[in-house]
Order: structure tokens, then sequence, then C-alpha cells
């Protein structure tokens, strides 16, 4: 057997309990019970220097102030659903005049989930939260089980697995809405960052940024990151950013669809999803009077947005993929993160 000292160390703050899932090789991910939150992962750069490539806060009070799913679990279901209805079901109107992001707050972005359980094995340590949505919440029909799985194992993959059981037909698309800066601690902004997406096609958003049902090429567009783009350059095209759906291309390997690159840190990070889509959101016009991390003033382009999902409002558009979960059929997201 592997000899190893990967470790499970529990912080109790007021109204959370953080989990610090440590491997041996300089690489932690601190998880709260609080919205079942990825508050910080933790890399090394090219010269070993640990430090947090996610944008999020010190201080698990400032998860109750800041309401922007700072790494945040988004559910029931990520994204916009138009008109805030759903099969003569209304949902909460918290996006005008559609529905976000699973609904008002508080919503399980701001609860507290239960500890299931921690996993400890000679490859991989991690642990399991659990929220029951009941029926009618958020204006959802039935009673939803939602069981978060969150693993990081010896080779740097961290993985996230959402299992949800319902006890009447109903919607089920998660995400984990994390905000990824590689210079590490929101040292600086992404712009340097180079980013590839395995997409030929990007939803077309309305004003509201409700996808119009239509799908863009790529090509010859800012949105064109087949082949890895400089994050700046894209985004000195595109006055209002990024927050866009980019559709996956089909593939058999389980390669990432999604690389990031900071040349400057060294750092990488790859993702692969069994969703159909990232919802990428730039930050661009997101000034906040708050620090993140501590350090930094938010700013636009202080982080990417990476929301691994099916394509958003996927109820109205017969070829955006399936998520309605019934009783007979439980589903599971999965979306693993390469950390290296
Ligand atoms: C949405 C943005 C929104 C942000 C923060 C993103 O996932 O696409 O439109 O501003 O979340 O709430």
């Amino acid at each position: 057997m592997e000899d190893f000292n990967m470790e499970i160390n529990q912080q109790i703050h007021n109204q959370a309990t953080w989990f610090t899932l440590t491997n041996d090789h300089n690489v932690s991910v601190i998880i709260s019970d609080f919205g079942a939150t990825v508050v910080a992962i933790n890399t090394p750069d090219k010269n070993g220097h640990v430090a947090n490539i996610t944008l999020g806060f010190m201080h698990s009070h400032s998860y109750l102030q800041h309401h922007d799913y700072f790494g945040a679990t988004v559910a029931r279901v990520a994204g916009r659903l138009a008109n805030a209805s759903w099969q003569g079901h209304q949902l909460d109107i918290n996006s005008t005049p559609n529905h976000m992001h699973g609904g008002e707050h508080p919503s399980l972005s701001y609860t507290h989930w239960n500890l299931i359980k921690l996993i400890k094995t000679d490859s991989q340590i991690g642990v399991v939260l659990r929220y029951i949505s009941p029926a009618g919440e958020n204006g959802y029909p039935g009673r939803l089980s939602i069981s978060a799985m969150f693993v990081l194992d010896q080779k740097n993959k961290f993985t996230i697995t959402y299992f949800g059981n319902t006890s009447e037909t109903t919607l089920f698309n998660p995400t984990t809405h994390i905000y990824f800066n590689l210079s590490g601690n929101a040292h600086a902004v992404v712009d340097n960052h180079e980013i590839r997406i395995n997409a030929d096609t990007i939803a077309e958003t309305d004003a509201n940024k409700l996808p119009t049902g239509k799908f863009l090429s790529v090509a010859d567009m800012p949105y064109d990151f087949r082949q890895p783009q400089n994050l700046g350059l894209a985004l000195s095209k595109l006055p209002n950013g990024l927050d866009t759906p980019f559709k996956l291309n089909p593939q058999s390997s389980l390669q990432p669809q999604l690389s990031l690159k900071d040349p400057e840190s060294g750092r990488k990070l790859g993702i692969h999803t069994n969703a159909n889509s990232f919802i990428v959101f730039s930050t661009t016009g997101f000034e906040g009077d708050f620090l993140v991390d501590g350090t930094r003033k938010m700013t636009s382009q202080l982080g990417l947005a990476i929301e691994p999902q099916m394509l958003p409002d996927a109820p109205n558009h017969p070829n955006f993929g399936n998520i309605v979960i019934t009783p007979d059929n439980p589903m599971i997201y999965q979306t693993a993160y390469t950390l290296n």
C-alpha cells in the first residue's frame, strides 16, 4: 500500500464547518457545509509557492453577505429559466422576468448542508454533504435530495459529483459556481490567462442573458477558443465581457474540455464534465466595494466563473439536453478539475 499523509481537517465557525482536504503534493481544497461551497483550492505555482486559485472569503460570515455564488453549489437549476415557469409551476422570479440560479435567497447556495460522510482511502480523501429541498421550495415540485461529493486524489484531481433523487418529476441541473484566478490569491486580473474550450458553438442569448434557442458558430468570433487564446485579447473585443454558454463538442475521451493556464505563475487547470456546456462569466462590470481573499477589491476580470451545467433553459429547447429528473431515474452530474 502507498504511504500517504493525506488528511481531512475540520474547522468549526459560527454557522459553518470548513473541511480542508490536503493531499501529499501541496494541493488542498476547502469545502464549507454552508451552501456546499468551495471556499478555496490551493495549488503550488512554478516555484512551489502555494496560493488559492479561486475567489473567496477568509471568514465564513462573509459568505452570508456576498450573494454572487462565490464557490457555491447552485441548484436546483443553474442559469436562467424563461418566465420563471415550468409545466404550470411558478418558480421564483429573481432575474425579471426569469428565474435564475435556483431562485431567491436564501436558496440552497446559502443554506446549511448536512455532513453525510468523510472519505479516506489510500488514494483519495473527500467529504459528502446533503441537502434535502422540500417540495415547493423556490416553486419547484418534488422533494429533491441532493448529495454533493467532493474528492481530492493523489494525482491532483479534484472531482465534484452531484447525486439527485426526487419524490416527483422535477428539474435538476446543478453547478459549482467557482470563480478561478490562477495567479493565486487574486494577485492579478485574469487577462493574461490562456483559455481553450472544445466548443464549436455558443448558445445565443437575449438582453436578459436567456438563450434564444439558436446556436452560433464561434468561427471568426471572439468566442473561438478551440485553440488556446489569450483571454484579455478576446475580452477586448467583447465590451460586456463573457457571460456565455459554450456548447461542448461531443468527445469520447475524458480529456478536459476546457483548459486554463496562467503563463506568469505557471499554474494550469483542466476541466472535464459530463454536462453539455460551460457557462463562462468574466465578472466584467462586477465592481464591488469588498475584498476577496482578504486582499483585493472585487473588479471586472478578477475572476473567471466556469460553470459546468446542462445548457440553460433546457426545458424550453428540445436540443439542449434533458434536466427532468423522475423518481425512477436518479441523476448524476460529475465534473473533474485537474490541478497542476
Ligand atoms: C451569471 C451572471 C450573474 C452571476 C452572479 C453568473 O452565473 O451568468 O449573469 O451575474 O452568475 O450572480
